[in-house]
């Protein structure tokens, strides 16, 4: 480093922050907007079994209280407003028809939480699925400039909801892309993750990025109806 008077100084760096070194969320509440769905009932279920307090949210409470009953696990069903004022971190698990109306609504009861966006803007035609190009980049960003008083992040999104609801299978062999502005919070979410048996949290940038992890989905979809998988992640060399 060089001082105002020119004077080269041999300034010492703090060691590097190991990004495995996350911290212990155990005791966090995870609310999941949109929770009756096949996603968001998938996720629920995940963490509800690996220990997590999960509390479902639904436009009825009466639906998410159904929802809840079903899976069991100590899972509450709430309505939407409810479930994102009790929980710590809160989930946003409904389609992207709904995803503006949701947040916008909900943006008291969400500030200050830590808020993770799974949406996926996604079109179909008779060609499958593509990407749509939301206004804002992406529903990720569409989130953080409807929630400037949230910690907006984003991650999930390429989980099959078929193997996150089926009790047989243990294990769920993906990793999870997380992204935000901040490490605190990222590290937050990589954290969750990897709660579920089988999920790594990996850090895979800022919001400004998620477009293409939101748009990565049209091809996981093409590679599902190929091969009649349900296709996850993989990071290698991490
Ligand atoms: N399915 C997957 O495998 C998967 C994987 C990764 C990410 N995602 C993303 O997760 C989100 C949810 O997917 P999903 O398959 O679970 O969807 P879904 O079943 O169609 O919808 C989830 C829930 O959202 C609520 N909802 C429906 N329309 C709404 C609207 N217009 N406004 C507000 N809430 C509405 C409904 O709950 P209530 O009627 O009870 O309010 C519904 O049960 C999507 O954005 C998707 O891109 C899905």
């Amino acid at each position: 480093m060089t001082t105002s008077d020119g004077v080269v100084k041999d300034v010492k760096k703090a060691p590097a922050k190991d990004p495995w070194d996350l911290p212990d969320v155990s005791g966090m509440v995870v609310g999941v907007l949109g929770g009756t769905g096949d996603q968001g009932r998938g996720l629920a279920y995940r963490l509800a079994k690996a220990g997590q307090r999960v509390i479902i949210g639904s436009r009825a409470a009466e639906r998410a209280q159904a929802a809840a009953d079903e899976l069991g696990l100590g899972i509450e069903g709430l309505d939407n407003a409810e479930c994102a004022r009790r929980s710590d971190i809160v989930i946003v698990a409904v389609p992207w028809d709904g995803h503006a109306k949701t947040l916008e609504a909900l943006r008291e009861e969400l500030a200050g939480k830590l808020v993770v966006d799974c949406v996926n803007p996604l079109g179909f035609d008779k060609q499958g699925a593509y990407a749509l190009k939301p206004e804002e980049g992406s529903a990720a960003q569409q989130a953080a400039a409807l929630l400037p008083e949230s910690r907006v992040t984003a991650a999930f999104h390429h989980l099959s909801a078929v193997l996150l609801s089926d009790p047989e299978i243990a294990e769920i062999d993906t990793d999870v892309m997380v992204l935000g502005e901040k490490r605190a919070d990222t590290d937050i979410v990589q954290a969750l993750a990897g709660r579920i048996p089988g999920m790594r949290g990996v850090f895979a940038g800022r919001l400004r990025n998620a477009h293409q992890v939101e748009s990565l989905v049209a091809n996981l979809i093409s590679v599902n109806r190929r091969y009649k998988a349900h296709a996850g992640l993989r990071v290698t060399d991490v």
